[in-house]
């Protein structure tokens, strides 16, 4: 898949009209878009109804995370809205994934719909090891515990995870080169790393084999973030 169809533009905005006219700026060189917690709050289904109305793919990115009853219905409900890609929390247990996932499989072939791809978040890209070991008490090492978590949606029959660009190798070890990696906490290397502490550059990440970049503050804090992505886009085509 060309690199341009891996690129996620992340529409951290909670006005939905600047979020729609974010769509048209990047629309010849982003296909899918990202719609966090803020963006649909505020726009709620409408906004995915209309971004895939311009012909857009949406990656609902809610990170699902509560009782396997509560997440798989709630799971029912997006696939109906005709997302691309959805996501949860591994951290949920194996019966939320499983139970999510065969939700998810059983509504789109009772209702003939396109099955989203269901990824697992494992250790959030703003999480740094000593906070890991510090305030949540898990005494492995963030790449052993991505891989452990990764392996247990591997296991539950998620599509795939997702992790900051320092564990993609691990991953891919331990999952098959098939379990999709997408990574977040992206950053040019000028920029800062604002809240990220395992931040990797687009060139890294899709050298390290992720499947998909999350593109957001990187790009959007520039002064002209279509150029900035432009520029990305080049460097990527000449790795
Ligand atoms: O602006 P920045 O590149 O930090 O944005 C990253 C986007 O990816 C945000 O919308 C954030 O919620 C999301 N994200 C993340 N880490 C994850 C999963 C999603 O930063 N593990």
């Amino acid at each position: 898949m060309p690199v341009r169809e891996r690129i996620i533009l992340s529409l951290d905005t909670h006005e939905p009209e600047y979020a729609l006219q974010l769509v048209d700026r990047f629309s010849e060189d982003i296909q899918i878009f990202k719609v966090g917690l803020e963006l649909f709050t505020a726009g709620g289904p409408e906004i995915i109804r209309r971004i895939t109305e311009k012909g857009k793919k949406v990656f609902l990115d809610l990170k699902l995370h509560d009782i396997p009853n509560t997440v798989s219905r709630t799971a029912k409900v997006v696939t109906r809205l005709g997302v691309f890609m959805l996501n949860m929390h591994t951290s949920g247990g194996l019966d939320m994934m499983r139970q999510t996932r065969d939700a998810v499989v059983e509504t789109c072939l009772k209702e003939n719909l396109p099955r989203p791809k269901l990824i697992g978040v494992t250790v959030l890209t703003s999480l740094s090891s000593e906070a890991l070991k510090n305030e949540l008490c898990i005494p492995h090492s963030i790449r052993t515990h991505v891989k452990h978590l990764s392996r247990l949606a591997f296991n539950a029959g998620l599509d795939g995870v997702v992790a900051s660009g320092q564990e993609i190798e691990s991953i891919k070890n331990s999952c098959g080169k098939d379990f999709l990696v997408v990574v977040p906490g992206i950053r040019l290397s000028w920029n800062p790393p604002d809240d990220q502490k395992r931040t990797v550059t687009p060139r890294e990440a899709f050298r390290a084999g992720a499947d998909y970049i999350v593109l957001g503050r990187a790009i959007m804090r520039e002064e002209d973030p279509l150029k900035a992505l432009r520029l990305v886009l080049l460097d990527l085509m000449a790795t």
